[in-house]
């Protein structure tokens, strides 16, 4: 029997979602994105979430920042502290110091706010289990970023190597499932060589993900060690959940799809500092 921890998530409304530039193999401005859709497909996610008793807190989105709805990629909070992102694309810089000001001026309880000297993606590239910071590099988040987050969270940091430009974010490649556990998800392709081998040595028992369940985002997944709330299209990985005890969701984000993004992109996690700290 899994357990479910009650869970502080942040989400960004699409008020402003648009695919207006390229900076991934997903994004094509000449497609349209139907923002009514959108709105409602983000709804329907924000909704499960309060459902299943997790807390939502929402940041404002701002105009011009079209993919700041992908609120994971805004800061990394562990131990309730908040490192803050800074972007690989000039188009995503603004989100950084927007999410900084939250954590700042709107949020409680988060006294150590770190601005980040390297550039990090947050939870794009940063994933939390209960011994490890797995830490993607290759696309967005620079190797040096890595080292900057081990040495302010005080976590070893593993850094694991993107090769598919498709899977640009560890978090498109890669979900935490039991962070008490170390359990995780991953689809091997989406890593070099030796990432694969330093995957496997530490996560025998992970689920493997097929190249079909990758190519529709997914292990873009979001887990409160119980309900898995994962694109509707990964059958395969739905069942292989549901095997090991854990209740897939499965959630329509099509119209995130668009821009490369889904469940866990839309979702970040406000981890606290554990108790009597
Ligand atoms: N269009 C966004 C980008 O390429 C999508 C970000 C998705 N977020 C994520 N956590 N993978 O930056």
């Amino acid at each position: 029997m899994r357990i479910p921890t009650p869970r502080r998530y942040l989400m960004c409304p699409p008020a402003h979602f648009e695919v207006a530039y390229s900076i991934n193999p997903w994004m094509d401005p000449r497609k349209p994105v139907d923002p009514a859709l959108a709105l409602f497909q983000w709804e329907d996610l924000r909704d499960r979430y309060r459902g299943l008793g997790h807390t939502v807190e929402i940041l404002d989105p701002v105009p011009g920042l079209p993919d700041m709805v992908f609120a994971a990629n805004g800061a990394t909070v562990v131990d309730g502290r908040v490192l803050g992102a800074r972007f690989a694309n000039p188009e995503r810089a603004g989100e950084a110091p927007a999410h900084l000001a939250w954590f700042r001026e709107r949020a409680a309880g988060f006294a150590d706010i770190r601005e980040p000297e390297h550039v990090n993606e947050a939870e794009g590239d940063f994933a939390v289990t209960a011994g490890w910071l797995l830490a993607g590099q290759g696309f967005r988040s620079s190797p040096l970023a890595h080292d900057e987050a081990q040495e302010f969270f005080g976590r070893p940091v593993i850094s694991l190597e993107l090769t598919d430009p498709r899977y640009y974010h560890l978090d498109t490649a890669l979900a935490v499932l039991d962070d008490t556990a170390d359990e995780i998800m991953y689809y091997p392709g989406a890593f070099s060589p030796g990432s694969r081998a330093v995957l496997a040595r530490l996560f025998p028992d992970a689920l493997l993900a097929t190249a079909e369940d990758a190519a529709v985002l997914g292990l873009n997944a979001v887990s409160d060690g119980r309900n898995v709330l994962l694109p509707r299209g990964a059958a395969g990985l739905a069942a292989a959940l549901r095997d090991r005890g854990y209740e897939p969701v499965g959630v329509d984000m099509s119209e995130f799809h668009k821009a490369g993004g889904s469940v866990k992109c839309c979702t970040m996690e406000l981890r606290p500092a554990p108790a009597g700290a």
